[in-house]
């Protein structure tokens, strides 16, 4: 049966890491997969997630299955971060949420849903989006298109192009937002385009699906969440892919959800049934540590407060290198102009490198970006600036 099996291609992110795993040179530089280092380069564990795994290592007292839809008490956090502890949604009960394996679990998961549900539905990507939401959706059986969003001439967003492109999208098709931090661009929507997209979504009939995997690296817990919310205002049903991997650095532990917005508790409820039957021919449920360490952590007062000071730590390293590379790229004389770069959060920006250019920086100088041109500013520390600049400056 094997032998006619022919060798799949590396994945677009993850295989460059497989590749720059196994390059024998010490300066070599990772800017490629989303995972953010410190100030030394390495990948921390937070203060606060340890200290969470201390108390559960006290208490844990079985290792019985989760339920299908996973820890209630995360659940429950999670749509305390998502809406706001006192938001409408969470008191009249129309948010259901099932813990998932990571945001690309809860992602596949909708897809499935989708595709069971909903057949003829098509999703709706912008154009550029992450590498692996194509295959996701394909992979489960949805046919995806996409909308307009990046401006090449400006480096941000297009938003007229954007609003003409949703216009189109028919009624009963899906689309796929970026909560905040959009990967692999760093360019957002302002809450007033937010609320604009609403009203049209609402007009036209199409189901927003808000993937919400940065909440806390672009300008704060609460701020990041102000887009969706002016999307709530305008569209009650919605789906939210949420991930924990970034903002808890919780990678390893696919550690992420899915939530369903209804118009009351009746209907998320019924939609959350079939997403239950969806996991359960997937992975049956999901596991448990990371949503064990996010539910100890929201759940005391003290810890959250810690945890938030730490993504605010993450947040403020990142966007210092964000002034840092393009001040570092003007020193050494770059002509290309990279300053949008400063305005973009998270962790990426599109630093509008060519597929050529990419491919230079990894055969000449070990420096490993995504070949869309897409690099992660995350990766970036004071000690490999001046060699990565230096690098760019020579394969522009
Ligand atoms: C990324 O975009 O690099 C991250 O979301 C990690 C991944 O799984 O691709």
């Amino acid at each position: 049966m094997f032998e006619k099996v022919q060798i799949a291609p590396p994945d677009p992110i993850l295989g460059l890491t497989e590749t720059f795993k196994a390059d024998p040179n010490p300066d070599k530089i990772n800017l490629s997969v989303g995972v953010y280092k410190d100030a030394t380069g390495k990948t921390p564990v937070l203060e606060t997630v340890k200290e969470a795994e201390r108390r559960i290592l006290k208490q844990e007292d079985s290792k019985g299955y989760l339920p299908m839809t996973g820890e209630p008490v995360y659940c429950a956090q999670l749509q305390g971060l998502l809406f706001g502890e006192e938001h409408e949604i969470i008191a009249s009960k129309r948010a259901a949420t099932a813990q998932c394996p990571g945001g690309t679990g809860a992602l596949r998961v909708v897809g499935d849903y989708l595709n069971f549900v909903h057949p003829d539905a098509s999703i709706w990507l912008s154009d550029p989006t992450w590498a692996n939401h194509n295959t996701i959706f394909e992979a489960a059986g949805l046919k995806c298109e996409k909308y307009a969003y990046r401006d090449p001439k400006t480096n941000g967003l297009d938003f007229d192009a954007m609003y003409e492109s949703i216009k189109k999208i028919p009624q009963g098709d899906v689309i796929l937002l970026h909560g905040c931090c959009h990967n692999p661009t760093g360019i957002d929507p302002t809450p007033e385009q937010w609320s604009k997209v609403g009203d049209l979504l609402a007009k036209q009939g199409v189901l927003p699906l808000v993937d919400f995997a940065y909440q806390g690296l672009a300008n704060g817990i609460e701020e990041d969440r102000e887009g969706l919310l002016e999307l709530t205002k305008k569209v009650k049903q919605m789906f939210i892919c949420s991930s924990f991997s970034k903002n808890f650095g919780l990678y390893r532990e696919r550690t992420g959800a899915l939530t369903v917005v209804g118009d009351d508790k009746k209907q998320a409820d019924t939609v959350m049934s079939q997403v239950k039957l969806r996991i359960r021919y997937n992975y049956s449920n999901p596991p448990s540590h990371g949503g064990q360490i996010v539910a100890v952590v929201l759940s005391d007062k003290d810890l959250k407060a810690q945890w938030i000071e730490e993504v605010a730590d993450i947040r403020e390293r990142i966007n210092e290198m964000r002034h840092l590379f393009v001040k570092t790229l003007k020193e050494k004389g770059v002509q290309q102009d990279f300053s949008s770069i400063i305005e973009q959060r998270g962790m990426f920006s599109f630093s509008g490198l060519t597929k050529d250019q990419v491919n230079r920086l990894r055969d000449e100088y070990s420096i490993y970006i995504v070949g869309s041109g897409r690099i992660n500013v995350a990766g970036m520390t004071r000690d490999n600036m001046d060699r990565l600049c230096e690098a760019i400056k020579s394969v522009l």
